[in-house]
């Protein structure tokens, strides 16, 4: 996850990769997905209750944790594929745009805003008595390239009106925005060279803040970053981060843990457990943002590379559920048809439905941990 990943139009085809479908059909069938046509004869003992491919809400059991359960979507698919729109509307309370409230999309030319895209899924939310979060304002990708192009007072002209705009426009709709996303560098750990660190300075983070709160006081604001979920020097930075901002009296209400994770290689529960803690103590709430967990670094089958996959799920939303400061889970897309992995990392099947919109173990491993089980 580099500064190089590019914006998708929302109007780009999302592929579905059905080949796999006859695998993940088989993994789901060692899971004991059996059907009803197993023979059980009569005296045998009765054979143990096994998950179904159409499995009970996942908000309702978010909501037993007292969580709110959100997923990444796109308007497109929202309105193109029933499946989808099905399935998210039955299993999420909240939602977020993956691209249509960037920049790019929102004002790819300057002053030509058009919020198509990013109404529709506010719609869609409203529609379904879904919570919206709001994904991004401040960030290195997704950004025009106009704005590359200004100069440091123009600069900071489009930013006071991006934000203006585009929080204004949602103003009590969107309950929670990530104001700054991904501004550490991954080397230096010091703040990434952006066009906003160039043009503004390292005050930037706290004129947006200050931006966002201005165009609604009520929303909840928030710093978003991948690579410190548990311990290490990028959380620590990130900490500092943070807590420098609230010294400074700048309007920052939480940190968003991206959790973009693999299942061979991801912070330790305890070391997330004690982030969120840290956190916390600052009067921070805290939020798994984008989570998904790839899976083709493992070893073994498919079976049992969906088994790990499902442990890691548990694990890691478990460290929310047992958190009162994590508020939510939000997973970056909810079917392994339509995933950002498979693009930026290589083929994977990163989600907890597949490609078929059928659960996989690893929505199970949620629902387990949502339900304390
Ligand atoms: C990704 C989307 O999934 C892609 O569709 C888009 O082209 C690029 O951005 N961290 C973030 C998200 O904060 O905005 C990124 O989303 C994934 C990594």
């Amino acid at each position: 996850m580099t500064g190089s990943r590019s914006g998708r139009g929302p109007d780009r085809p999302l592929r579905r990769r059905a080949a796999l479908a006859p695998l993940l059909l088989l993994a789901l069938g060692a899971c004991g997905d059996g059907g009803s046509d197993s023979p059980t004869s009569p005296g045998a003992p009765t054979p143990a209750p096994v998950p179904t491919t159409d499995p009970g809400p996942l908000r309702a059991a978010a909501e037993a944790a007292g969580k709110r359960v959100g997923a990444a979507v796109f308007s497109s698919a929202l309105a193109g594929e029933a499946q989808y729109a099905a399935t998210f509307a039955k299993h999420f309370d909240a939602v977020v745009a993956e691209y249509e409230m960037k920049w790019d999309p929102v004002e790819l030319q300057s002053g030509a805003y058009d919020f198509t895209g990013a109404d529709r899924i506010v719609g869609f939310a409203e529609e379904h008595g879904m919570k919206i979060k709001g994904h991004t304002l401040i960030w290195h990708g997704a950004t025009p390239t106009w704005v590359g192009e200004l100069s440091p007072p123009e600069l900071r002209i489009a930013v006071e009106d991006h934000i203006r705009t585009v929080v204004g426009r949602y103003r009590g709709r969107v309950y929670s925005w990530d104001v700054v996303n991904e501004a550490i560098d991954d080397q230096s750990h010091g703040l990434r060279d952006t066009v906003f660190l160039r043009g503004l300075g390292p005050e930037y983070l706290a004129l947006a803040f200050r931006l966002a709160h201005e165009a609604d006081p009520e929303a909840l604001l928030v710093y978003n970053d991948y690579g410190g979920e548990g311990l290490g020097d990028k959380s620590d930075a990130i900490y500092a981060l943070v807590r420098g901002l609230l010294e400074d009296g700048v309007p920052i209400h939480g940190v968003g843990l991206q959790m973009h994770i693999s299942a061979s290689g991801y912070p330790r529960a305890a070391d997330i457990a004690a982030n969120v803690a840290r956190l916390a103590d600052l009067g921070l709430v805290v939020n798994i943002s984008e989570m998904d967990v790839r899976i083709r670094g493992l070893t073994g089958d498919t079976g049992a590379r969906l088994e790990r996959q499902r442990d890691v799920y548990r694990e890691v939303v478990g460290v929310c559920v047992a958190h009162p400061s994590c508020e939510s889970v939000t997973f970056w897309g909810f079917t392994d048809a339509h995933s950002w992995i498979d693009s930026f990392f290589g083929p994977d099947d990163p989600l907890l439905f597949d490609d078929q919109y059928r659960a996989k173990p690893a929505f199970f491993g949620v629902e387990d941990a949502f339900l304390g089980r």
